[in-house]
């Protein structure tokens, strides 16, 4: 399956697993039947059809590129920031997020941001899929967009999560084209992420791609082969 006309179709990395991030994040919607979406970064939309009649999905997107509406689903047409900074934000989803998935701006302080503020929304057993965190070379995962496939320096968040978050379980899923992250374990009550937003920063922002690289990228992303065994395994265990 590959719905997004600009993904390139690229060989399947495992035949027991998914092969594409929106192949996994289909497999999630069915196995998680999650009563509560939310999806930050919409675009066309192709991510956000894959959820199930019955869940509830809120779409947060300051330029949605919606042909068509996407039947159940809210569009907020505004950046994560300000939605997450309205009052109305839980009511707006109605009720606390199952399932998240993290696809807008693709620099790294913002989706730890989104991350952030969606585990506030969230409860214990929510599952947060963070798009891009498997960069595939430097220039790919540059701050500036220069190429079609662009996944930015989104990999850090996963770095970061894993240091200052240790009771969440973070891992990257190998999918095309450039992973998806898991994290469960959620703490809605937790501060640590937003409160320490700016060392986090001051601590990854020089991070490169070597150096990604030179400290062992599959460690430190924690890295897991996208194999049908291994997402059920991490989602059991929430
Ligand atoms: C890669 S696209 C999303 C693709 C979509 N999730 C899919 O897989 O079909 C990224 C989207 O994030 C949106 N975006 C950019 N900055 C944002 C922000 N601050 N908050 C929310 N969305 C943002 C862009 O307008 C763009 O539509």
């Amino acid at each position: 399956m590959n719905p997004d006309p600009t993904t390139p179709s690229l060989p399947p990395r495992h035949h027991s697993g998914p092969a594409t991030y929106y192949e996994l994040l289909a497999a999630l919607h069915e196995r998680l039947r999650p009563a509560v979406y939310l999806e930050i970064g919409v675009h066309e939309g192709h991510s956000l059809r894959l959820a199930r009649p019955g869940t509830t999905s809120v779409g947060v997107d300051p330029e949605p590129r919606l042909a068509t509406p996407v039947p159940g689903a809210r569009i907020v047409a505004t950046t994560s920031d300000d939605f997450f900074a309205r009052p109305d934000a839980a009511a707006v989803l109605g009720g606390p997020v199952d399932l998240a998935f993290v696809d807008g701006l693709h620099l790294w302080e913002q989706a730890l941001r989104d991350v952030a503020h969606t585990e506030r929304l969230a409860h214990r057993a929510s599952v947060i899929a963070i798009h891009d965190c498997l960069p595939i070379d430097a220039v790919t995962s540059a701050r500036e967009r220069t190429t079609l496939v662009w996944s930015g320096d989104v990999w850090k968040v996963v770095v970061a999560l894993r240091r200052h978050r240790p009771d969440l379980r973070v891992h990257t899923l190998d999918v095309a084209p450039t992973g998806l992250a898991l994290v469960t374990g959620c703490d809605p009550d937790n501060r640590v992420l937003l409160e320490r937003h700016d060392a986090i920063r001051a601590e990854l922002d020089d991070w490169t791609h070597d150096d990604l690289l030179a400290a062992g990228r599959d460690e430190l992303l924690a890295v897991r082969p996208a194999t049908w065994d291994v997402i059920d395994a991490l989602l059991a265990d929430r």
